[in-house]
C-alpha cells in the first residue's frame, strides 16, 4: 500500500469511528436537565426564577430542573416565546423518580415517558405529570 493509499485508509478508518462514537452519544447517552440557578424560595412557598440567570430558558423547548423544592423536584420548560409550564417531576402512577432522556422525562421505575411539558407519551402511567401554575414576567417565572 502506498503512503497516499495508507493515508486515505486511516481518514476513512477514523471517520467511520468518529460517526460511530457520534451515533452512539446520539441515541445512548440520556441528557440530563440544566440545574437551575437565580431560584429563590419565597416565604409564600412559591419558587421565583430568574430568566437571566437560566440561558437554557432563552429558546422554546429549553428546560431546566429544580430540585429540593420543599422535598420534589420542579421542571421548567419554556413552550413558547412568552409561555413556560412547571411540572413536578414525580410520576403519576406509583410516583417515581423522573430523569430527562433527550426531549422526553423518564420513570425510573417501570419506564413510564412524558414530554417534557409533562403529557403522558407511554406507559404505565395514564395521567400527565401535575402542572403548577406559572406565571410569567421578561425578566422572571414565578411557579406556584
Ligand atoms: S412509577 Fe413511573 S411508571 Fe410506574
Amino acid at each position: 500500500m502506498s503512503n497516499i493509499e495508507e493515508s486515505t485508509a486511516i481518514t476513512r478508518r477514523g471517520a467511520l469511528c468518529a460517526l460511530s462514537l457520534v451515533t452512539v452519544g446520539i441515541f445512548l447517552s440520556p441528557e440530563t436537565a440544566t440545574a437551575a440557578t437565580g431560584v429563590k424560595i419565597l416565604p409564600s412557598g412559591k419558587v421565583r426564577v430568574t430568566l437571566k440567570s437560566n440561558p437554557a430558558l432563552k429558546k422554546v423547548g429549553g428546560v431546566v430542573r429544580i430540585d429540593d423544592v420543599d422535598g420534589r423536584s420542579i421542571a421548567l420548560v419554556r413552550t413558547s416565546a412568552k409561555a413556560y409550564a412547571a411540572v413536578n417531576l414525580l410520576c403519576t402512577h406509583q410516583g417515581g423518580e423522573l430523569v430527562q432522556t433527550g426531549n422526553q422525562w423518564q420513570c425510573q421505575t417501570h419506564q413510564a415517558t412524558f414530554t417534557l411539558a409533562g403529557k403522558n407519551l407511554v406507559g404505565p402511567a395514564s395521567k400527565a405529570l401535575k402542572q403548577l401554575p406559572v406565571k410569567a414576567t421578561a425578566s422572571m417565572v414565578t411557579i406556584g
